[in-house]
């Protein structure tokens, strides 16, 4: 890429653009079952993205300078807090943030001797982890059931030390999509006197439309006596592009430790929410544009549609020959693994995923992981329903195509030497010619196979998943 000497014209750039997107996964259609939400409704998407342009060179940087900033959060957020058990919020880029955001506030909140902790079930996102690297906190991470999937509350308990200035839990957590125990978590963390945050990024904006449609979803929102700080997302089941979720605090002061201000400069005093401070307001705007284009009728709507698919997939899941649905999730996410094949059946999901991909589906591979056997995730969203007959049969073929190739074959002698590997002697062309050697390609292209370079990982423990991860984000940037 070089900055080109003239400028060019606009049907240039967008074909360019085209182009450029020629292979991304799609984001509409339902055959991505990860990373996009589709309400299968366009005009909602047309509405919110017009929404998203009108906002999009309003700097959130200062509220007094564009009121209507104020005026949308306020509508927004009050929308959030009014389905979630009310309380104080902010609108931020996103589920990371938001959980940042929390830890952020929770870490002001109290002075601790040694550093400040928190209890973290295993299940957790990683944005956890993330906001205790950023903000210099210690995670004391909680085995989950290795039934259920749900957080242990005894294990929380254990867990909590004079340290310990917040305790989390998932609504549901995105594994397997399963709600943690909130209440009694919650009530764990009151009784030693610790603020208890309720993850329910993915299903915060979710839980309750099923509930509605007739799911059986336990309390979990700020309504919950110990409940202090909640994160939803719009993002994920709003339907908003991307870039908006809520931070609610049941406490206004705690909210205020969330906030950051500095006049510590002969500048424009800076008063910030969120961690970012110029932004655009165009994912406020898409998110203001798709709760008022959706309404409580659309989002009830999409919930049953979807409870009717995620119902659907699970029962349809459970009869292909191999596989079986982890857990039994109140949500809409479905997380299926190999039934071990004892009985000649076993089938190796990384291999299933690579099947899927190659029929234009992508169904995503998760790691194992705290005794937590490889698996694939499914979101089922508001489009899902339209096409679960046909996902089922791409299940179903995938897996009898992996049963048929049989598990990734890897180079021998491949994951001790990836084990081993001194990184830091490596420059990132070393880094990918080494892979290229052993057949994986990190160009790029449109349809990987990822079965090998999945094995790999799940082969390694995770600081060493980690670090050969940063080094493929490296390699690919180069
Ligand atoms: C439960 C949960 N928390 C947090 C996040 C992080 O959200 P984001 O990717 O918007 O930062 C996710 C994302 O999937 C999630 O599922």
């Amino acid at each position: 890429m070089s900055l080109p000497d003239k400028g060019r014209s606009t049907e240039d750039l967008l074909a360019e653009i085209t182009r450029l997107k020629r292979d991304d996964l799609p984001v509409r259609g339902g055959k991505v079952t990860a990373y996009v939400y589709d309400t299968g409704r366009p005009e909602v998407h047309e509405a919110a993205a017009r929404a998203y342009f009108e906002m999009l060179e309003v700097n959130t940087l200062d509220p007094t300078a564009f009121p209507s900033v104020v005026e949308m959060e306020k509508q927004v957020v009050g929308a959030v807090a009014e389905l979630l058990g009310g309380g104080s919020g902010i609108f931020t880029s996103g589920g990371t943030e938001s959980v940042m955001l929390a830890v952020k506030a929770a870490r002001d909140a109290r002075e601790t001797v040694g550093r400040p902790r928190m209890a973290v079930p295993v299940t957790a996102h990683p944005a956890f982890h993330k906001a205790a690297h950023y903000l210099g906190l210690v995670v004391d991470a909680v085995p989950v059931d290795p039934v259920t999937f749900r957080a242990s509350p005894t294990g929380i308990e254990a867990a909590i030390t004079e340290d310990t200035v917040l305790v989390v839990a998932s609504a549901p957590s995105y594994p397997q999509g399963v709600i943690d125990p909130v209440a009694e978590i919650a009530g764990i963390a009151a009784a030693r006197g610790v603020p208890c945050h309720v993850d329910a990024c993915v299903g915060g904006w979710l839980l309750p439309w099923l509930r509605e449609a007739g799911a059986d979803v336990p309390p979990f929102d700020l309504s919950v006596p110990g409940v202090t700080s909640l994160s939803c997302d719009l993002h994920k089941f709003g339907y908003a592009p991307k870039g908006a979720s809520v931070v609610l605090f049941a406490d206004p002061a705690m909210r205020r430790r969330a906030y950051f201000a500095s006049a510590s400069w002969p500048g424009y005093t800076v008063i910030n929410a969120t961690v970012q401070s110029s932004k655009s307001a165009g994912p406020l705007g898409g998110a203001w544009a798709t709760f008022q284009a959706l309404g409580r009728e659309g989002y009830l709507e999409l919930g049953r549609t979807t409870l009717a698919a995620a119902r659907e997939l699970r029962e349809g899941i459970a009869k292909i020959p191999g596989l079986r649905v982890l857990g039994d999730p109140e949500s809409t996410l479905v997380a299926f693994g190999s039934d071990g094949g004892g009985d000649g059946d076993g089938v190796d999901v990384f291999v299933l995923s690579d099947e899927a991909r190659k029929r234009g589906w992508f169904l995503q591979p998760q790691l194992s992981y705290a005794g937590i056997p490889a698996n694939i995730h499914i979101t089922v969203t508001g489009v899902t329903l339209r096409g679960v007959e046909a996902m089922l049969e791409v299940i179903a073929e995938a897996a009898e195509a992996a049963r048929e190739r049989g598990p990734a074959e890897l180079p021998e002698g491949l994951v001790e030497l990836v084990a081993g590997l001194d990184l830091d002697a490596l420059d990132d062309a070393a880094f990918g010619e080494l892979a290229a050697a052993v057949g994986v390609d990190l160009g790029g292209s449109g349809q990987p196979e990822m079965a090998v370079v999945n094995a790999v990982l799940d082969a390694l423990p995770a600081d060493r998943r980690e670090a050969i991860l940063i080094r493929f984000l490296s390699v690919i940037y180069s």
